[in-house]
């Protein structure tokens, strides 16, 4: 052999092999579902584009497309979302007016306009070419769809007496992802609590022994990444009336103190008549003759 013949023999082989990969490719090479993302999060309301690429070697006269959810919120139950056949375009009834491929059959992307909770879940885009493919070009992606917390609700119950315990509890409907629950008391100064939280979506607080320090305005905080919302308690701790309690009984006592007085005086007299009487009624005894005197009269109810 010689040199030359040598480097024509590379050079076929080399062509030869080329060839070879690309018909090894074309015959060979399912078609190929790429998703883009595998997860993909979208503020609800908000539009979504949901990327499905494909690879075909085949011309695309009978693409069919189908994509699928299995929703989050009953993944046992999917639906199919849109579908392409033979140029022809569905949509689930549900979904009419807010779901629409954007490059068909280019590509099998999909939008999803003004999403809501419901939407979120797994989605499957299933891509088929036949005579190509005996198997389905499958690609999954996870929605979901954030939403910011809605309104909480405050509450308190317990007693408000001084002493007493009272609890405030928080709860918020809405809020992915979930919310985190705060409380703190407002005035007069900012101080936060700390929560017992009651499930996922609700939190307490409990004050023990409560006292007129106690009485103020407590803020509850729902928030996520999304933003934040508040309710209000306003407590006011009651103090059982103890100034108008100790005037009372002192004005009891008085009045016992008064009746008992009155008690002795009379009892003080009534002894004092009995033993002037019986004075009296000795002198009388002694002497006979001494005739009744103003001035024992006058002393005896001194
Ligand atoms: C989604 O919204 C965009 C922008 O408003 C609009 O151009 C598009 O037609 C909508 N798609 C569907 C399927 O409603
Ligand atoms: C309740 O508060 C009072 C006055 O602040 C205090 O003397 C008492 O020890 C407290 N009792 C408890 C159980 O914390
Ligand atoms: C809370 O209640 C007290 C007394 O009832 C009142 O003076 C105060 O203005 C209230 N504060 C708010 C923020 O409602």
């Amino acid at each position: 052999m010689t040199v030359k013949t040598g480097t024509l023999h590379k050079s076929f082989w080399m062509v030869a092999l080329w060839y070879t990969l690309v018909l090894f490719s074309l015959f060979t090479d399912a078609l190929s579902v790429t998703m883009r993302e595998s997860s993909l999060q979208v503020i609800r309301g908000d539009a979504v584009n949901l990327p499905c690429s494909f690879f075909t070697s085949s011309p695309i006269n009978k693409l069919n497309v189908i994509w699928t959810v299995a929703p989050f919120s009953s993944p046992e139950n999917p639906i199919q979302v849109i579908v392409y056949d033979h140029g022809q375009v569905m949509e689930d009834p549900s979904l009419i007016g807010r779901v629409g491929f954007t490059g068909i059959p280019w590509s099998a992307d999909i939008v999803l306009n003004d999403t809501r909770e419901s939407d979120a879940g797994v989605y499957r885009c299933m891509v088929n070419n036949p005579p190509e493919t005996t198997d389905l070009g499958i690609g999954e992606l996870a929605l979901s769809v954030l939403t910011p917390p809605s309104l909480p609700v405050c509450q308190w119950d317990g007693d408000v007496a001084e002493g007493g315990i009272v609890t405030l509890s928080c709860s918020v409907e809405e809020g992915i992802p979930t919310p985190e629950i705060l409380w703190d008391k407002l005035n007069p100064e900012e101080i936060p609590l700390p929560v017992n939280m009651d499930g996922d979506m609700s939190g307490s607080v409990q004050i023990v022994n409560s006292s007129s320090q106690t009485s103020g305005l407590y803020r509850c905080s729902a928030s996520n990444p999304l933003g934040t919302e508040h309710c209000y308690v306003n407590l006011s701790i009651y103090t059982p009336n103890t100034s108008s309690g100790i005037l009372q009984g002192v004005l009891l006592t008085l009045a016992m103190s008064l009746v008992l007085l009155a008690l002795l005086l009379l009892i003080t007299w009534l002894h004092r008549t009995g033993q002037d009487g019986r004075w009296r009624d000795r002198k009388k005894d002694e002497y006979n003759e001494i005739p009744y005197t103003p001035s024992l009269m006058k002393r005896s109810f001194v």
